[in-house]
């Protein structure tokens, strides 16, 4: 029986694809070179099924060069790389991974806004260059309180969700902005209020940004909305590069508009808008919300169900389209 085709885009665990090949013929960019669109195409030549990452561009002039394909199984929660209507349009399945990476892109959340808060990467690289002579000092690295703050989540899906309920150790007063209000229920178990856009940059002590991107939230915060915020806020985005407007926000931080900022998530990433480099006001990491080896083992494991689901006939458990 002739096996259908599949591409693994990025080098990924081995047992995951150890198990796809038993069922499926597997081409696995093991070396995990991204490819460019051409090489991407080329090796999406003949395949049936494609599991991918944010990186992978499927535009519709990729999609015009892949003719067997039927699905493309998104290895993130997030598809602002694939364009879903020209896929569903050519009658390709779409599906990613939601629910499974809440809590620790939550913890890397919270790992940047407390980093921001207390200085933390500031002082580590003190500590390493030897610049520490004195071993206490009343006014080193002076930072923010975290604890009975006010935090402001803008996108109250499952993630910002599993961010508000972190703060409750926090004794943290939690506002929340989304398109659509929760449940007063739901509000009330995660302890937060609906605000509007406006009062909840003017009153919070942490803006917590996790939106997912689309043309709607392109630049959702830039320099009119950082305008709004505290002198003594710190912005966190771990969400996607393009909510936040990276050249207001390096200005803001320079001109020290707000105190500070923690990013996991970069316009044009993986290139950083230079300015942030020299700024000591803000903590950076490379795209590593899910980045935990029990998630990212998950992550792909729900990947493979869902294109296996659709190469054989059924419905996936996470379709998109
Ligand atoms: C996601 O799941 O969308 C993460 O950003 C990883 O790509």
């Amino acid at each position: 029986m002739n096996r259908k085709a599949v591409l693994i885009t990025r080098g990924i665990l081995p047992e995951v694809v150890e198990a796809l090949s038993k069922r499926f013929a597997v081409e696995h960019n093991a070396e995990d070179r991204p490819w460019a669109p051409e090489e991407l195409a080329q090796h999406l030549r003949g395949k049936h099924g494609a599991m991918a990452t944010v990186m992978d561009r499927f535009d519709e002039a990729l999609l015009a060069q892949c003719p067997d394909l039927k699905v493309i199984s998104n290895i993130a929660v997030g598809y602002n790389n694939i364009d879903v209507p020209a896929a569903t349009r050519r009658g390709i399945r779409v599906t990613n991974t939601p629910g499974v990476l809440d809590d620790t892109t939550a913890d890397l959340t919270w790992s940047l806004l407390m980093a921001a808060a207390r200085r933390i990467a500031e002082a580590d690289a003190y500590v390493r260059r030897g610049d520490w002579k004195i071993a206490f000092g009343v006014q080193y690295f002076l930072g923010q309180d975290i604890h009975h703050a006010t935090l402001g989540i803008i996108g109250m899906g499952r993630i910002g969700q599993a961010v508000a309920r972190r703060a409750s150790g926090f004794d943290m007063r939690v506002l929340y902005n989304n398109r659509t209000r929760l449940a007063e229920a739901d509000e009330k178990r995660l302890n937060a209020r609906y605000a509007d856009r406006d009062r909840l940059l003017a009153e919070s002590d942490f803006v917590v940004v996790m939106a997912p991107y689309s043309p709607a939230t392109h630049h959702l915060i830039g320099a009119a909305e950082i305008a709004k915020m505290k002198p003594t806020a710190i912005l966190v985005n771990s969400a996607r590069g393009g909510v936040v407007d990276d050249a207001a926000l390096v200005d803001a931080l320079r001109a020290k508009r707000i105190a500070g900022a923690g990013l996991d998530v970069f316009e044009g990433e993986p290139k950083v808008n230079p300015g942030y480099l020299d700024l000591r006001n803000v903590v950076m990491t490379p795209h590593i919300g899910s980045a935990s080896r029990a998630t990212r083992i998950v992550m792909c494991n729900t990947a493979a169900a869902n294109m296996t689901a659709v190469l054989e006939g059924r419905d996936p458990p996470n379709p998109v389209n």
